[in-house]
């Protein structure tokens, strides 16, 4: 059998990921917001770390994504992009910041790539959604592109899974092939049946990342606090590798306790100069 080449100590630059593809090499991708996180996750190997607009809900606590703009994702990209030397760094259009006009969508990615990002994400896949990809790649800023469940949209969709009549998977599929034509680097793929996702993973030379689409989709994504166990909500597309929430609150609750004790700081912990 074949060896695969290990890509796991090389820069991840935009053009890997389709060879990541071709060589059967899955994905992964994972958020980050802040530049400790963007470290830890750097260092264990992640290919694509995400300054994603989830930092609305996740991070600062905001009902929606279409709360954040530009300064905030400029704010957390340059954090981030302290903590990466491998992966890829991925930012976030947030809400209508590439949906106005080409010139403004320009302007915005190009303030992203110079806070550090090294590609920009952008969803949808109507007429206006492509035009804009296309534009990017023209001016040399890779784009990922984000069909299915899009959060920026959420006031307008009916539920999370997307693709559930036949009319749907196929304005699904068709727009899939759109985006790729547009140029983009990457597809994200969100709460769609395994079934649809795999037959547009199938069907792109580019890559599909996904996310509650199920396992044959060319790499994965989640939210780094889900996985972490540090978000509050559940869901059922997302495997929990641990409950750092909890272990945040006993260590919390146990110092609470120490200092109102006179526990904490023993002589262990104090400076004395006899
Ligand atoms: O904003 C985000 O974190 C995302 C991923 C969950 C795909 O778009």
């Amino acid at each position: 059998m074949e060896e695969k080449e290990d890509f796991r100590n090389q820069i991840v630059k935009p053009s890997s990921l389709r060879t990541l593809k071709a060589k059967g090499q899955k994905i992964t991708c994972l958020t980050a917001y802040d530049y400790r996180t963007a470290q830890i996750l750097d260092k264990a190997g992640i290919d694509i770390v995400l300054v994603g607009d989830s930092l609305a809900n996740v991070f600062l606590g905001y009902d929606s994504t279409t709360q954040v703009g530009m300064t905030e994702m400029t704010y957390h990209t340059k954090a981030v992009a302290k903590g990466i030397k491998r992966a890829l760094l991925v930012t976030d259009m947030p809400f209508l910041s590439y949906n106005l006009s080409i010139e403004k969508t320009i302007s915005n990615a190009a303030e992203l790539i110079k806070a550090g990002a090294k590609a920009v994400k952008i969803e949808g896949g109507n007429e206006n959604i492509i035009k804009a990809i296309e534009s990017l790649h023209n001016v040399g800023i890779p784009v990922i592109g984000h069909l299915g469940y899009t959060p920026q949209s959420e006031g307008v969709l009916q539920s999370r899974l997307q693709g559930k009549t036949e009319n749907e998977r196929q304005k699904i599929f068709e727009q899939s092939k759109k985006v790729e034509e547009a140029g983009a680097i990457a597809l994200v793929l969100e709460m769609l049946p395994k079934d649809l996702a795999k037959e547009i993973s199938h069907s792109l030379k580019i890559p599909t990342i996904g996310i509650g689409a199920g396992p044959d989709c060319d790499g994965q994504i989640l939210v780094t606090d889900d996985l972490i166990g540090k978000s509050e909500l559940k869901f059922k597309f997302v495997k929990r590798y641990a409950e750092i929430g909890q272990v945040i609150e006993e260590s919390v609750t146990n110092y609470v306790s120490d200092v109102q004790k006179g526990n904490f700081p023993d002589n262990t912990h104090s400076f004395s100069l006899t």
